[in-house]
């Protein structure tokens, strides 16, 4: 197949003509994936309302860091101890938004500053997530960027940037970034667990949300931050989070975060003011879940992986047939999470997904991994095969990639 412009231009036209509709745009799990835990639906009844710690789960007592089995459960996701662990209700980011909130009013540890100076500015890397993006816009901070590389974000611009008193902090995801799929170096946790800041308010939190989300026996696993920044004398540096958002249900699990004792009895205090307690039904309904499946958590995610891997495969084997030799693009293959990152080799991603769209295929919007939605290259595409139907990953991937390389052609055709 010739791939000058006006025979692009005729596949494309056959491509619309194929009338296609297609959402290849959030991750979001499939309904395969949800049906993996249809079982929590109906795992607790009237024998259940207390827990095992003999906690009620119909009123209020219980505590603001939820309950022991939950926090058991969750410490051992994120490999610390329970007494570490706050679990709440559905969403990861809320936490995240609680805990940057309550930072901003009345600083994150006792004694600590209100992080509303101007500037204040947070670190983040990119690509990496838009809700990140938006969140820390919405509370005011400027966002200095960082690149992510194979080994997390890159260290040498961090610790620059740390230097800057203004600068309160980093957000990243350590494990299977969104949307790169990068897992932070052990070398690399060292550093930023020990750098010196010129903020002592600086603090690195740490999105684990795919923390346990391998695709394959070839796993990528984090050292253990919390425990890096113990060692290197800096206790309280660090928050981690994580939900069962792509484990349970998207938008009916639980979220949890993981922080020194310190961190976690300042970070209680304050959220008590706002309400008695989490979801503790909820919780135990996870519990009782995740322990029972066979072969437990690991057990469960092995079940999604199953479902997934095909559909990653199916992305790079059709990029691979696609665009595989043209130098157009390049693209990642990763390990686990829920993203394929895809760069073009021309500034043409916004034009990708414009002619993507107009041929009934719906991509996250280009710029949609940098803050602000400003690309400054255009090139990158955040591809999400984790919903659809494999068959249409693959028409998906087939029609991304035409619409490359008729953007690029037409990149060429008038810059010569
Ligand atoms: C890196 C990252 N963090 C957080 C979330 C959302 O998490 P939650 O549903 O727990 O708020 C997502 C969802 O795509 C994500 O990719």
């Amino acid at each position: 197949m010739t791939n000058d412009l006006s025979s692009l231009r005729n596949q494309y036209e056959e491509l619309k003509a194929l009338g296609l509709s297609l959402d290849i745009q959030r991750g979001q799990p499939a309904d395969e994936n949800f049906a993996l835990s249809h079982g929590m639906l109906t795992c607790v009844g009237p024998a259940d309302i207390v827990s095992p710690s003999g906690v009620g789960l119909c009123n209020y007592p219980g505590g603001l860091a939820g309950i022991a089995e939950a926090r058991e459960l969750f410490a051992e996701v994120l490999d610390i101890e329970a007494d570490e662990t706050l679990v709440g209700n559905n969403s990861s980011l809320k936490l995240l938004s609680d805990t940057l909130m309550w930072a901003l009013l009345r600083g994150l540890r006792e004694g600590e500053a209100p992080w509303n100076s101007e500037p204040r500015k947070m670190i983040v890397t990119v690509p990496g997530y838009d809700r990140h993006f938006t969140l820390l816009e919405s509370l005011g901070f400027e966002m200095p960027t960082v690149p992510m590389t194979t080994e997390g974000p890159d260290l040498d611009a961090v610790e620059a940037l740390a230097l800057d008193p203004s600068v309160y902090g980093i957000v990243f995801v350590p494990t299977y970034s969104n949307p790169t799929g990068d897992t932070i170096s052990a070398a690399n946790v060292a550093r930023l667990a020990a750098m010196p800041t010129a903020n002592p308010a600086f603090t690195i939190l740490a999105d684990d949300a795919y923390r346990i989300h391998h695709l394959s026996d070839d796993r990528h696993e984090p050292s253990n931050l919390l425990r890096a920044c113990e060692a290197a004398g800096n206790p309280d540096r660090v928050v981690l989070l994580g939900s069962t958002s792509k484990v349970t249900f998207a938008g009916a699990g639980l979220g949890f975060l993981g922080t020194s004792r310190a961190n976690l009895a300042r970070l209680t205090q304050l959220m008590g003011s706002e309400y008695i307690g989490p979801n503790k039904l909820e919780q135990y309904r996870h519990v009782k879940f995740l322990r029972a499946y066979p072969n437990g958590l690991e057990g469960l995610m092995a079940d999604h992986a199953k479902l997934l891997r095909p559909k990653f495969e199916a992305v790079g084997q059709v990029l691979n047939r696609e665009l595989g030799g043209t130098g157009l693009a390049r693209w990642t293959d990763p390990k686990g999470g829920y993203f394929v990152s895809l760069d073009t080799t021309r500034p043409v991603a916004k034009r990708v997904v414009a002619l993507a769209a107009e041929a009934g295929v719906t991509l996250t919007p280009a710029g949609a991994s940098y803050p602000h939605r400003l690309d400054p290259g255009d090139s990158n595409l955040r591809i999400a095969p984790t919903r659809p139907p494999i068959q249409e990953v693959e028409t998906g991937m087939a029609a991304l990639a035409l619409c490359v390389k008729l953007a690029s052609a037409e990149y060429d055709a008038e810059h010569g």
